[in-house]
């Protein structure tokens, strides 16, 4: 601040902005003591999704992924992967060289789900995808060949095998009917025998999470849990196999899909939801579903600023009182207007930019409000996911019997990626959330593609998949 009078005047003025709008941010400050009870919360939860009896009523589902074993380096071959999870649904063409130990993308293809598929019909969209793997493999001249298919597919499923897939519930954006309680590799097979042309491999169903993780491991052989923090939020981790007790077995472990997204679905989180988390949920296409992953992943955390946005204007606390159609829309304020708001440089201007594109009539306090709303919100998430991070390094430390572990993060989602300060943040709170865990994280290079490759070559490995 500048020594002359306009210069205090300004940091005066915002000083005593910030005190007022202070009240309306205070519920998303979550202090450590906080955050560390959402971690023994959750420990239970993970506790009670394992359990052979008490996983049906389990918030936090915790599914056996059938995934056995992570890389060891000597997987090879030609594979097809499917990528449907986000807005897009992606095919690639994926070779793992054994002597480079590397992954090569040899090629792929993008086709977008239009938003009336993705609340259509379940006929539709997996036709829809077997007419994008169709014209992808004719392009690469592969339809003579019957290449083993890794389908990631990023929504809470229960798996039976590695093969075999029963959707439990859309999440994020999706909602087409008849998916649900089917077994979606029967209904990818059935799409592409309704076609004829084509055929593919035996196929290895794997969440983004486990991708994730797996596409790291073949970097780094310590990569244990998987993570995203992107449209949706979610992690995975190698459990011991005796502890999971759905599944036979002693010896060994097995990666479990957790699907801390639906953390809270009970009510675990109710002191620290606020009323504009309630609002977010009961305006989305599925009311009551994924608490946790509504206070934290991309889908959601523009609405969440939105709405404070709006109730901060009305009760006269920002834009002259005033608010403007876009600002009264949802889903106009956009996720990565946050990252863009927090940028440490550019920020402000940033801000200034947006609001004037939302037709909003701002003065440069309002800007600065508008940047420490942003930074609350992302901080909250990202703090929230590292008393969720913290809790699964300490489960995999108790259970190795070990007083310090030392294990790799394999990391991906947008959030994580683009917001300027979310992944300091995240570390900065996991390490004091679990001081007992060293950490290291690491971004994944398209564990979504790559990394289903590799789950298929690493079952092939083990003989977890059959090839016919
Ligand atoms: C949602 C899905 C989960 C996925 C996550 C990240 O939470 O339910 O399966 O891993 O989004 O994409």
């Amino acid at each position: 601040v500048s020594e002359d009078g306009s210069g205090k005047g300004a940091a005066m003025v915002t000083a005593v902005a910030q005190r007022i709008v202070e009240k309306y941010l205070e519920p998303f400050r979550l202090s450590l003591e906080k955050l560390k009870e959402v971690s023994v919360r959750l420990k239970k939860d993970l506790i009670r999704g394992l359990g052979k009896h008490s996983h049906h009523r389990a918030a936090v589902k915790m599914l056996p992924t059938f995934v056995r074993a992570t890389p060891d380096g000597t997987e090879k071959g030609d594979y097809l992967a499917l990528d449907l999870g986000g807005t897009n649904f992606r095919v690639l063409y994926v070779r793992v060289v054994e002597e480079q130990q590397k992954v090569v993308k040899m090629d792929s293809k993008i086709c977008s789900i239009p938003q009336e598929m993705m609340l259509g019909t379940g006929e539709q969209l997996f036709d829809h995808i077997a007419q994008c793997l169709g014209e992808f493999l004719e392009s690469q001249d592969l339809k003579g060949q019957t290449l083993p298919l890794g389908f990631t597919f990023s929504f809470p499923c229960e798996q039976k095998e590695i093969d075999k897939s029963i959707l439990i519930r859309w999440t994020k954006g999706f909602s087409c009917s008849g998916v649900e309680g089917q077994d979606v590799v029967k209904l990818l097979k059935e799409a592409i025998h309704r076609r004829g042309d084509y055929d593919i491999g035996s196929v290895a169903m794997v969440n983004d999470t486990v991708g994730t993780m797996m596409s790291c491991g073949y970097r780094d052989q310590s990569c244990e849990i998987g993570m995203i923090i992107g449209t949706g939020t979610n992690a995975c981790y190698m459990e011991e196999i005796k502890n999971v007790k759905r599944v036979e077995g002693e010896d060994g472990r097995m990666c479990i899909n957790t699907e801390w997204g639906g953390f809270g679905d009970d009510g675990s989180l109710k002191d620290i939801l606020t009323e504009f988390d309630e609002v977010v949920d009961q305006t989305s296409i599925n009311p009551g579903v994924h608490t946790f992953e509504k206070m934290i992943s991309g889908m959601y955390l523009g609405e969440i600023v939105r709405l404070l946005l709006v109730k901060m204007a009305e009760d006269k606390l920002l834009f002259k009182g005033e608010t403007s159609e876009a600002l009264l829309t949802p889903g106009q304020f956009e996720t990565k207007y946050i990252s863009e708001i927090e940028e440490p440089d550019s920020g402000l201007e940033n801000a200034q930019k947006i609001l004037t594109a939302l037709g909003l009539n701002w003065d440069p306090v309002d800007a600065c409000v508008v940047r420490l709303v942003c930074d609350t919100i992302s901080s909250r998430s990202a703090r929230l996911c590292a008393a969720a991070l913290a809790t699964i390094s300490n489960r995999i430390r108790v259970n190795r019997g070990l007083d310090h572990l030392k294990t790799t993060v394999g990391v991906d989602g947008t959030v994580y990626r683009k917001h300027p300060n979310f992944s300091e943040e995240l570390q900065a709170a996991v390490r004091l959330l679990a001081p007992k865990c060293d950490i290291t994280f690491l971004v994944s290079e398209d564990g979504s593609g790559k990394g289903a490759a590799m789950v298929t070559a690493v079952a092939q490995r083990i003989g977890g998949l059959m090839t016919c």
